[in-house]
């Protein structure tokens, strides 16, 4: 038996030993990383589709039946039954016909790290908790800085994710909007009508003008590769002073979630500070490409943005969760500065205490496996990786661009593909898109994502994993056209009746 998953009558079997990491305790880590290590390398090489296809009921039924208050006999059981509740059941990523959203197959390295962040345990929030990792953490904010083209003045934080970033960029804006003096009641935020929905999210919860002038959320119309467009962007924020309102930040997108589209980021920024408002660049996609030795052009401009967040999870293959704010000019970051007694208070001496600007109090040394990652593989490397994706993204729409059974959208910056099945009535093609979706979900031998663009539903690839081939995506296309076939006969039959 195991101390680690003893019951509650149980003693332990030594003296003072709690199950929990000390110096005496290192064998047995080893062991069980060990075990951990046996489990998910046999499940990730096992795993011959994206998702075994079971229900939400039968999945229920397996998760309800474990008696939470009787632990198991030893870790080895209880990695069993782990495999049976989660592994059998999980989705898979790294699997070359998961195409659905944007989630990554990971970097080895990264997980690695990721697993001596936790058993460290390091809290990045104060020196005195954090240490090296403040500095790992602040030295990689600088080189993503670079990257961006900031200069040396510039500052930032790993966060939880592109939401998070979103937020704390237009929680910077809107401090500094209040700063200036500008009332609350004329705030707003301009964001594209494909920007994520995480910044007018972002937007509610800062209070933005949510009062006086409704959601206090203006969108710009974009063209049809879903790009915002200057012109429209101009109009905006003219209407939006003249109604009296100040356009406390316009957020453009670099990478958007369906079309991959990066705004015009120059003219973007340009309009922006003509109206005095702060430049924040969602590039939670495509800030992969800041690493692409064939697409960074793209990204012309994101040097001219107040606020730039880069989600690591998503184009720069890091395990969940791993993003970072970077900000222009380390006064604008301090204008979210916050002390408290207990942790940080304002005479804490020099040492830098990263806590002071997270949203976040305790907080995940996520910057570890993206260090490790850059030690390792390199930078390079990785940006190699997305060009791959992104190639194949324009292969695929290729191939469905000359099939007549199918509609898709040209062009796009990075590695989505939106395309409808069209072989049908075309008051069914939603219909028969939606079903066909659904049946790939129940199945799991595929993974597809579905939205809604001009009221009609499309179909969406999102290629992040670089082992997917064209005949992946062209077995998927294939996989979709049957179900859409068998869809829309068994309508047309019901139609007939
Ligand atoms: C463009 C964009 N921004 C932000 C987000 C939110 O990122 P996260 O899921 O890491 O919070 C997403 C998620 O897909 C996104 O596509």
């Amino acid at each position: 038996m195991s101390w680690t998953s003893r019951d509650h009558t149980t003693p332990p079997p030594h003296p003072g030993a709690s199950g929990l990491l000390d110096a005496g305790s290192t064998a047995d880590l080893a062991r069980q990383l060990d075990l951990a290590r046996d489990l998910v390398t046999t499940a990730v090489d096992r795993a011959e589709r994206p998702y075994s296809g079971a229900t939400v009921d039968q999945l229920r039924r397996v998760v309800d039946a474990v008696d939470l208050d009787s632990p198991l006999a030893s870790t080895d059981e209880a990695l069993d039954e782990l495999r049976r509740v989660y592994l059998d059941h999980a989705v898979w990523f790294h699997h070359p016909r998961y195409q659905a959203h944007l989630n990554c197959p990971v970097a080895v390295p990264a997980v690695v790290a990721d697993v001596v962040a936790s058993a460290v345990n390091t809290s990045v929030d104060t020196w005195d908790q954090s240490g090296a990792a403040t500095l790992v953490e602040q030295r990689l904010v600088a080189w993503l800085a670079d990257r961006v083209g900031f200069d040396s003045a510039a500052n930032g934080l790993f966060t939880s994710g592109g939401t998070q970033s979103n937020l704390h960029g237009l929680l910077l804006a809107r401090e500094r909007a209040a700063a200036d003096g500008v009332p609350r009641e004329r705030w707003c935020v301009v964001v594209s009508e494909r920007a994520h929905f995480s910044a007018r999210r972002a937007a509610h919860l800062l209070g933005i003008a949510l009062d006086a002038h409704g959601d206090g959320v203006l969108e710009v119309p974009t063209d049809g590769q879903g790009r915002m467009v200057p012109r429209a962007l101009g109009r905006t924020l003219q209407s939006a002073r003249l109604r009296g309102l100040h356009a406390v930040a316009v957020v453009a997108t670099a990478g958007t979630t369906d079309h991959g589209a990066v705004d015009p980021l120059e003219e973007t920024a340009g309009l922006a500070r003509a109206h005095g408002a702060w430049v924040h660049v969602d590039a939670a996609y495509g800030g992969g490409l800041l690493l692409s030795p064939t697409r960074r052009h793209l990204l012309r401009g994101l040097e001219l943005a107040d606020s730039v967040t880069v989600d690591f999870h998503k184009s720069w293959f890091q395990p969940v969760a791993c993003s970072a704010l970077v900000v222009r000019d380390r006064e604008l970051l301090a204008l979210g500065r916050h002390h408290a007694d207990y942790l940080n208070p304002e005479d804490d001496g020099a040492e830098p205490n990263l806590v002071d600007h997270s949203l976040q109090t305790t907080r995940r040394f996520d910057a570890l496996k993206l260090w490790l990652t850059l030690r390792t593989l390199g930078a390079a490397h990785l940006g190699g990786l997305l060009d791959r994706v992104c190639d194949l993204a324009a292969a695929t729409r290729e191939d469905l661009a000359g099939d007549p059974d199918f509609e898709v959208v040209g062009g796009t910056d990075l590695s989505t593909v939106l395309f409808r099945y069209v072989a049908c009535a075309p008051g069914l093609a939603d219909d028969v898109n939606d079903a066909a979706r659904a049946r790939l979900v129940a199945d799991g031998a595929a993974s597809v994502a579905r939205t809604r663009l001009d009221g009609r539903t499309w179909l969406k690839l999102t290629l992040l994993n670089p082992a997917t081939t064209r005949e992946d995506t062209r077995h998927v296309v294939d996989l979709v056209r049957r179900l859409a076939a068998d869809a829309t006969a068994s309508r047309t039959l019901e139609d007939a009746r």
